[in-house]
C-alpha cells in the first residue's frame, strides 16, 4: 500500500509523454474517460504543447521513490476561483495509489494554488471514481442526462464538487 507522505507531484515534463500516452490509451483508463478513441502520438504531443502553452493548466504526475504512477490535471486556475480537475493512475499502480493521488492533489490545489472549488465531471458508469469523489468529501451537484455518446448509447454525467472549507474540515476530520 502506498503511502501518501512519500509521494510527491510535480510538473509533467516531455520526458513523459510515452509513459503517460500508454497510461492513457490502456483499456482500463481509457473506457472512463470521456473521449475514448485511440489517442495518436501526434495528437498527444498537441495536446502537451498547447497545455504547456496555457498559464491556467497545470498537468502534474504523481511519484514515489522517483517512479511516476499517476496523472491529474486542473483547468481554468484562478486564485480563489473554481476549477476543473481530471486525472488517472497507471494501470499498473498498487492499491493505495487513487487515495495518494488525491490527498496530494487536493492539498496542492487548495494550498498551492489556493483555489476556492474543485469541480469534476465522471460519467454515470465510473463507479470507482464516483466512490473516489466521495471519499474526499465531494458533493453530487448535478446529473446531466444522456450527455456523452459513448458506443451506441449516451451516459449520464455526474458533476461533482468539493470547496476548500469542505476540504480542510474533511482533513480535519482524517486526522
Ligand atoms: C479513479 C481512480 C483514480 C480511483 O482510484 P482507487 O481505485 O480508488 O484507488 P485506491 O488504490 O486508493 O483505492 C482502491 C481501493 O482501496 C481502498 N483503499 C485505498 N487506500 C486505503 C487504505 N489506506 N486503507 C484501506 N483501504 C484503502 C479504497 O477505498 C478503494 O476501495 P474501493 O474500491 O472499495 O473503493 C482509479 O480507479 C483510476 O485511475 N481509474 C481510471 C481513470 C479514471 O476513472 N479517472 C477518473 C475519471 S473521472
Amino acid at each position: 500500500m502506498l503511502d501518501y507522505r512519500q509521494c510527491n507531484l510535480r510538473p509533467m515534463t516531455p520526458q513523459d509523454l510515452d509513459m503517460v500516452l500508454m497510461w492513457r490509451n490502456h483499456p482500463k483508463i481509457r473506457q472512463h474517460m470521456l473521449t475514448q478513441h485511440h489517442i495518436s502520438h501526434e495528437e498527444h504531443a498537441l495536446w502537451y504543447e498547447k497545455s504547456a502553452a496555457n498559464l491556467q493548466r497545470k498537468i502534474m504526475l504523481i511519484e514515489c521513490n522517483g517512479a511516476a504512477f499517476g496523472l491529474v490535471h486542473f483547468n481554468g486556475i484562478e486564485k480563489n476561483a473554481c476549477t476543473e480537475w481530471g486525472f488517472y493512475l497507471s494501470p499498473e499502480a498498487p492499491k493505495g495509489s487513487g487515495t495518494s493521488l488525491g490527498t496530494s492533489a487536493l492539498s496542492f490545489a487548495f494550498n498551492a494554488l489556493q483555489l476556492h472549488k474543485v469541480c469534476g465531471q465522471v460519467l454515470d458508469s465510473n463507479h470507482a471514481s464516483i466512490r473516489f469523489h466521495e471519499r474526499f468529501g465531494f458533493k453530487l451537484e448535478g446529473r446531466l442526462r444522456e450527455q456523452v455518446p459513448i458506443s451506441s448509447e449516451f451516459q449520464d454525467l455526474l458533476c461533482f464538487g468539493l470547496l476548500k472549507t469542505e476540504w480542510s474540515q474533511h482533513a480535519v476530520d482524517k486526522g
